[in-house]
């Protein structure tokens, strides 16, 4: 019986077969580096709703690690690393942004914005769907929920990306050395965009100004904010769309199905989501000593609940290793659960529907590439593709 590690080469490639493992014969096991790795469905549940598993001490850690400057000034800030009460002061300020019917207006963005993608690729017949629709769908969509210019996708993605990266558990000193200087660039294009602005607006940037106007927010909370949901709201969508896409083209009956009936396409991706869950885990550090189904957790361990094991969970699903987008959906642990419950949820569901579904129109969608050449981002908290070339038959 050998530690689990997420970082080793064959875990990252393929988790699945070590969460078996974990499954059925140390559902709460002490893994690589000291870590607790939680893998049932009930016990993930129960570790997200309790909050003695709590974020603040991993924000130490994290702080600790890049050192002290504008990096962890602004990224100590985010609200994934904020316990109560600012956890919950920060989620009520943000949380009416998110609401379906404040997302209702970004639906058309998103359907013009999958068009738009897609056109060029009609007319040749073949794509890398990671870079050519997922990303850039990804990163409008968000931009549009902030409020700000399509137009800035580019340069937003690539501070996104090097500051992201800085996050992950595998990070090298480079990583570090890249985070630092793109967070300084990023930061003052948010101060700008704020000074521009007015805080009359639906978006979420008018929401947060008029929240700092009656002091419930602070203007580096703001910047925090909008950096952490440019990462968080665009890497997730785009490694999500990738996997979802891969399951579908890994059956191709499926995928025809899909195409036959497009009613099928929420249940495909609530499959897709479950299956492959672009967010692996989550990571908590105890407050307290916790006894978890059998075993003494102690105060200041770490404990990362692992998604894409509980979402395989025998005593949760039936044949939970086969994907199968006929499923009575079941609801997955692919957006967390409890008090973090992921605020994108609808925003992420609208986009993979659209993108989904129209991929899966396209006539003979087929890999372009053989499987063995596909290969996962180096990161552990994220599992999304470098690349997924496909083909298809052009359009006229
Ligand atoms: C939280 C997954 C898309 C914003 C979370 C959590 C998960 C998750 C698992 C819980 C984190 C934890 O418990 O520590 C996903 C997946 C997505 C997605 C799989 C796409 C398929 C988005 C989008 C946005 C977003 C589009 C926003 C633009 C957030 C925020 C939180 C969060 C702000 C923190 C909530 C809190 O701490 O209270 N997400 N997410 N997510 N997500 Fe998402």
């Amino acid at each position: 019986v050998t530690a689990f590690d997420p970082t080793a080469v064959d875990v990252r490639r393929d988790p699945y077969p070590s969460y078996h493992w974990l499954l059925r014969h140390d559902p709460v096991h002490r893994g690589a580096h000291q870590v607790w790795y939680v893998s049932r469905f009930a016990d993930v549940r129960a570790v997200l709703g309790d909050d003695r598993f709590a974020r603040t001490g991993i924000r130490r850690f994290w702080t600790d690690l890049v050192g002290p400057g504008l990096l962890s000034r602004i990224v100590g800030d985010i609200i994934l690393f904020q316990d109560e009460p600012d956890h919950g002061r920060l989620r009520g300020v943000v949380g009416p942004a998110f609401s379906p019917s404040a997302l209702r207006r970004l639906e058309p963005m998103v359907e013009a914005t999958v068009d738009d993608l897609l056109r060029p690729a009609r007319a040749v017949g073949t794509m890398d769907v990671v870079a050519d629709l997922a990303y850039p769908l990804a990163l409008r969509a968000v931009l549009g929920l902030l409020g700000l210019p399509a137009g800035d996708a580019d340069a937003v993605g690539r501070w996104s990306r090097a500051v992201g990266r800085t996050l992950d558990r595998g990070a090298t000193a480079e990583d570090m050395r890249r985070g630092h200087a793109a967070i300084a660039e990023f930061a003052d294009y948010v101060e700008r965009a704020l000074a521009e602005r007015r805080d009359d607006g639906e978006d979420l940037l008018a929401l947060m100004l008029a929240a700092h106007r009656s002091r419930r927010m602070s203007r580096n909370e703001i910047v925090s904010t909008v950096v952490t949901f440019i990462f968080t709201g665009h890497e997730t969508v785009a490694s999500q769309l990738g996997n979802g896409l891969l399951s579908l083209l890994d059956h191709p009956e499926q995928l025809d199905s899909v195409r036959r009936r497009p009613d099928l396409v929420p249940r495909a991706v609530e499959e897709c989501l479950r299956f492959d869950p672009a967010v692996q885990s989550n990571t908590r550090q105890l407050t307290a000593d916790v006894e978890l189904h059998g075993r003494r957790l102690r105060r200041d361990d770490v404990v990362v609940v692992l998604a894409g094991a509980a979402n395989r969970d025998p005593g949760r699903y039936d044949r939970p290793d086969e994907f199968d987008v006929r499923r009575e959906p079941v609801p997955s642990m692919s957006f967390g659960a409890g008090m973090r419950y992921c605020l994108g949820s609808y925003l992420a569901r609208l986009q993979l529907r659209t993108a989904l579904g129209a991929m899966a129109a396209l006539p003979d969608l087929r890999l372009a590439v053989s499987p063995n050449e596909l290969v996962y981002q180096p990161r552990t908290m994220f599992r999304g593709l470098t690349r997924l070339p496909v083909a298809f038959t052009p359009a006229g």
